[in-house]
């Protein structure tokens, strides 16, 4: 044992306890642990939890002993509880209860694929500052949170954090024993660390509830708080959505991916702050705003929320004191591009309709009319062939009463390489599927 760099160490005390949390058992009995009853309650009251959670499901990632789990669950809950080890204490508590918290071994990494379904609450208490990948769980527990996540963790400046909260955030890492003579305490971030973090990883909004100690909680909201009941501004009108990187409809969960939203407003100014967008049933925070003086129009990004199901998810708009306005628009998450016929009913250049011959131009560009493009279909999924040469697809329209959707791709502004004068095969690609070609004479 040697004076930890970092934090208190406090092992010889929890061996000699032998208990990290204390009980107090229906038929009276007591276990003093090393966190006191007392402290336990005041900590369990702070979260802004429903005092009755009857039909909720909550999760405890790195239960120990277990109180917050048996709490929650004499709430009313339905409660989930996982370990990295099987804790003895916890099956002498449930076993004592009778309770029927379910009780799983897991590593946090594990929690994705361990199919245990969403949970209306999520506790990550004491255990993020024991993960290498902080950023990664905290993903993890967003994706699997509907409403709200209790976080708490270490912190390393939990009394002079107000002091410096518009500073850069900063958080420490502790290759060995640093924090607590500890080999699995990884990282210590500031409060305002901790909060920015919860945020990145996709929660809509992040509560300060406490530092108490060394440590500092906070809750994180996958939803925005309530529209105010007199709306003050008028509505933003949402013009478009868009995969940052792509400028398609499809994202995808396993991708780090970006939206980005076209919007009008009266308003003179916006700021990222006004912003309340909403993806399916998860507010998103915005990371950047700014005007779009070519559209007319302001243009915000947000990150994709975490936990999205696959399918088409709703987007809608709203400012912090405005309703939502009468445009929801949707994006393809983990939507399969399923594509069987393709048939290019015709093509022209784009610029003066000639169905025969197509210019190479600044500016120009072919247009192709295609049936049997699935709803998914996008700028990033459509290949639009003249000849061998891959053009850039500019446009892909909504389909007509007919099924057919215009397609507008770039041509080149000189003739080089493959693309020649002289007849060339148009063709359209999608999920795999090719139309015929279409003879253009490129000109
Ligand atoms: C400091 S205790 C926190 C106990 C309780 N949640 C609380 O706040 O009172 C940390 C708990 O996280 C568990 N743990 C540590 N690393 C873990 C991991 N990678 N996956 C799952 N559980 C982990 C430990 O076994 C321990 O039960």
């Amino acid at each position: 044992m040697h004076e930890p760099r970092r934090g208190k160490d406090f092992s010889q005390e929890l061996a000699d306890m032998g208990w990290y949390h204390s009980f107090e058992l229906p038929d009276g009995t007591r276990i003093d642990g090393f966190c006191q009853l007392k402290w336990l309650r005041e900590r369990y009251a702070r979260f802004p939890l429903p005092a009755d959670l009857t039909g909720k499901r909550v999760l405890d990632i790195g239960a120990w002993d277990g109180w917050f789990s048996f709490e929650a669950e004499r709430h009313g809950a339905s409660v989930t509880a996982i370990d990295c080890v099987e804790v003895a204490n916890f099956l002498e508590i449930q076993k004592k209860l009778a309770s029927p918290v379910s009780y799983r071994i897991l590593d946090f990494y594990e929690l994705p694929e361990a199919a245990l379904g969403v949970f209306d609450f999520v506790f990550c208490l004491g255990i993020l500052y024991h993960l290498k990948h902080p950023l990664l769980a905290l993903e993890i527990v967003c994706a699997l949170t509907t409403d709200t996540a209790i976080v708490e963790s270490f912190v390393i400046d939990p009394l002079t954090w107000q002091d410096h909260q518009d500073e850069v955030p900063t958080m420490e890492f502790y290759e060995t024993d640093e924090l607590g003579n500890q080999l699995d305490n990884w990282i210590g971030p500031s409060v305002s660390c901790l909060m920015a973090m919860c945020r990145a990883a996709g929660f809509a909004r992040v509560e300060f509830l406490h530092t108490t100690g060394l440590h500092a909680g906070v809750a994180c909201h996958r939803k925005w708080e309530p529209i105010p009941p007199e709306a003050a501004s008028p509505p933003p009108e949402l013009l478009a959505v868009a995969n940052t990187r792509t400028f398609g409809v499809n994202f995808s969960t396993r991708k780090e991916e970006y939206i980005s939203c076209w919007f009008r407003t009266t308003q003179p100014t916006v700021t990222r702050g006004q912003l309340r967008l909403e993806v399916g049933d998860f507010g998103v925070p915005a990371l950047y705003v700014k005007p779009d003086e070519e559209k007319g129009a302001w243009m915000a990004n947000f990150r994709l929320p975490p936990g999205l199901r696959s399918g088409w998810s709703p987007v809608r708009l709203r400012f912090a004191d405005s309703a939502f306005g009468n445009t929801t628009l949707r994006i393809a998450v983990d939507l399969p591009l399923r594509t069987e016929r393709l048939v290019l009913k015709g093509a022209c250049d784009g610029t003066n309709w000639n169905a025969l011959e197509v210019k190479a131009s600044d500016g120009g560009f072919i247009s192709c009319w295609v049936t049997g493009l699935p709803e998914n279909c996008d700028r990033s999924n459509v290949g639009v062939y003249l000849g061998e040469t891959k053009l850039r697809v500019q446009y892909v329209g909504e389909p007509d009463p007919e099924g057919m959707c215009q397609i507008n791709a770039a041509m080149p502004a000189v003739l080089l390489g493959d693309i020649a004068k002289g007849p060339r095969a148009c063709r359209v690609e999608c999920g795999g599927v090719s139309t015929e070609a279409w003879p253009l004479n490129v000109v």
